[in-house]
């Protein structure tokens, strides 16, 4: 392990940022100055923002794209407000001025995804050319504007091809099927590309989309569902979709490691959903709990590419992870995970009739102990905060470091979700998590900065000083249109 990389400045700037911004600049609020800056923090330290392909390219039939389960999914109507991604935020064309928008914001990187159906509409066999040139031109514009380029080669959005051909990631044919997309990735954009994501969230895939069935596939069975489902085994799929997911990552890792690495110099590793959880008392069984919760949560992608294994709480409870973690161990104990941890915490009600549970507070002193929790647990591994953000009105950009700086975590970078307003995979356009707001309402889909599109610009900018109160009206009134 090494030395902390924040100095004490750094340690009580970041406090600051907590105290700030948990309480959001609304009217009435004693006028607050921001008095530290992007300086406070390691130069490389990275600060970004993000989206996916699904939420934001739109262009879903263009160009030789073929479907993803989302479309599938969309098109029926299971979305809450009936909403799709076909628009989405129309990055597909309009990725050039959004990238001006990232460069003036004084955005230092930029986290998005590819959509492996654009990229290989049959999910296998040959690359579409106009796939590889929008995303060649999309890097290219990053790269011209000095902007980190950070790719996610699967954000959730699964060939259907595929899913109808084998079930997707219930089979374990999809390790073969995505190392071999994975490495066209790495050869046609490897040379610019140097933080590659394999998957996003598959420990919270697992589970809503073949426990509760709420995300695509929407597989589940009694009594487990939260939607009734046509197919699917709550019990087993998914520690079966986690245990591919896991062998799908380690054969992509390990090809990058093979054949890019040496020349390319990039860095590999994956994203994993969490959110801390405080036990109810201190009460040794509550402790117990709240380790358990971690350990299903965390521990159950994370343990095997570390230690090579499943916790141990999982086999003893979890039939069918036992079963299974002897074939993970030999496989994976090589590599070790470059963890990326996502984070999101929002705070509003959802739409009536929104089936999933997700105002989280705002628990910045949460993110703090989730990133104590990982360096502890598993080894200092450097972790990226890759998504974090509050949907509708201001942004709340808790990012709570400190602690983890002065502990020794080794945290490297922070990314905003999301860069601009786009189709959110739990509520359609009614959440806004965007810096920028979309009006889904004009054709032309105008950008907007919201208060924390300036607040995050300035901060970048080593603006300190900023008046949080005399930002508050150019927010409202954007968000007064929503
Ligand atoms: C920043 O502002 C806070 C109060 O808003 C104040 O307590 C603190 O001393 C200031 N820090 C610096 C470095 O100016
Ligand atoms: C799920 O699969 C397990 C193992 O094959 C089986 O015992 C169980 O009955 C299945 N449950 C359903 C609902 O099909």
């Amino acid at each position: 392990m090494g030395a902390p990389p924040c100095t004490c400045r750094h340690v009580f700037l970041l406090l600051l940022l907590q105290l700030l911004l948990v309480a959001p600049w609304q009217a009435g609020r004693a006028t607050q100055a921001l008095n530290f800056t992007r300086q406070d923090f390691p130069r490389d330290f990275v600060f970004g923002a993000g989206t996916s392909s699904y939420q934001y390219e739109g262009a879903v039939d263009e160009d030789g794209r073929s479907p993803s389960i989302w479309d599938t999914f969309t098109h029926a109507g299971k979305m809450p407000d009936k909403s799709t991604g076909d628009l989405g935020a129309d990055g597909y064309h309009k990725y050039k001025e959004d990238v001006q928008l990232m460069g003036d914001t004084g955005l230092e990187a930029y986290r998005f995804s590819i959509s492996w159906s654009r990229l290989i509409p049959r999910g296998r066999g040959p690359v579409n050319p106009k796939g590889l040139e929008y995303y060649n031109n999309v890097v290219n514009e990053l790269v011209k504007r000095g902007i980190e380029v950070h790719v996610t080669l699967y954000h959730l959005d699964f060939p259907q091809i595929l899913e109808d051909e084998y079930h997707g990631w219930l089979s374990p044919r999809v390790v073969e099927d995505f190392t071999a997309y994975a490495d066209v990735c790495f050869r046609e954009f490897g040379d610019r590309v140097k933080h590659w994501t394999t998957l996003d969230e598959p420990n919270v895939i697992s589970i809503a989309a073949y426990d509760s069935g709420a995300f695509p596939p929407g597989r589940c069975s009694p009594p487990f569902g939260i939607v009734s489902c046509t197919e699917g085994n709550s019990t087993v799929e998914p520690y079966l979709v986690g245990h591919n997911s896991i062998l799908a990552h380690t054969a992509a890792v390990k090809l990058y490691r093979e054949k890019y690495q040496a020349t390319q110099k990039g860095v590999i590793g994956m994203n994993i959903y969490s959110f801390w959880n405080y036990p109810f008392s201190q009460s040794p069984a509550d402790l117990a709990a709240t380790k358990r919760s971690l350990d299903f949560m965390i521990g159950w992608i994370v343990n095997p590419l570390v230690y090579g294994d499943y916790p141990e709480i999982m086999k003893k409870v979890v039939v069918y992870v036992s079963d299974r973690s002897s074939s993970a161990d030999s496989g994976l104990r090589d590599y070790n995970a470059d963890i990326a941890a996502t984070f999101r915490f929002s705070k509003s009600d959802p739409p009536s009739g929104q089936f999933i549970p997700y105002n989280m507070p705002i628990d910045p002193q949460g993110l703090q102990l989730m990133l104590e929790y990982l360096a502890d647990t598993y080894n200092n591994v450097p972790v990226y905060v890759q998504e974090n953000g509050k949907f509708l009105f201001s942004l709340c950009l808790n990012i709570e470091c400190y602690g983890c700086c002065r502990n020794g975590a080794n945290v490297k970078g922070y990314f905003v979700w999301s860069f601009l307003d786009v189709f959110e995979l739990l509520a359609g356009y009614y959440t806004r998590y965007g810096l920028y707001h979309v009006d889904f309402q004009d054709p032309e889909l105008p950008r907007q900065p919201k208060l924390s599109a300036l607040w995050y610009s300035k901060f970048l900018r080593y603006e300190a000083g900023i008046n949080i109160e005399s930002m508050v009206d150019s927010d409202a009134s954007t968000n007064a249109e929503q």
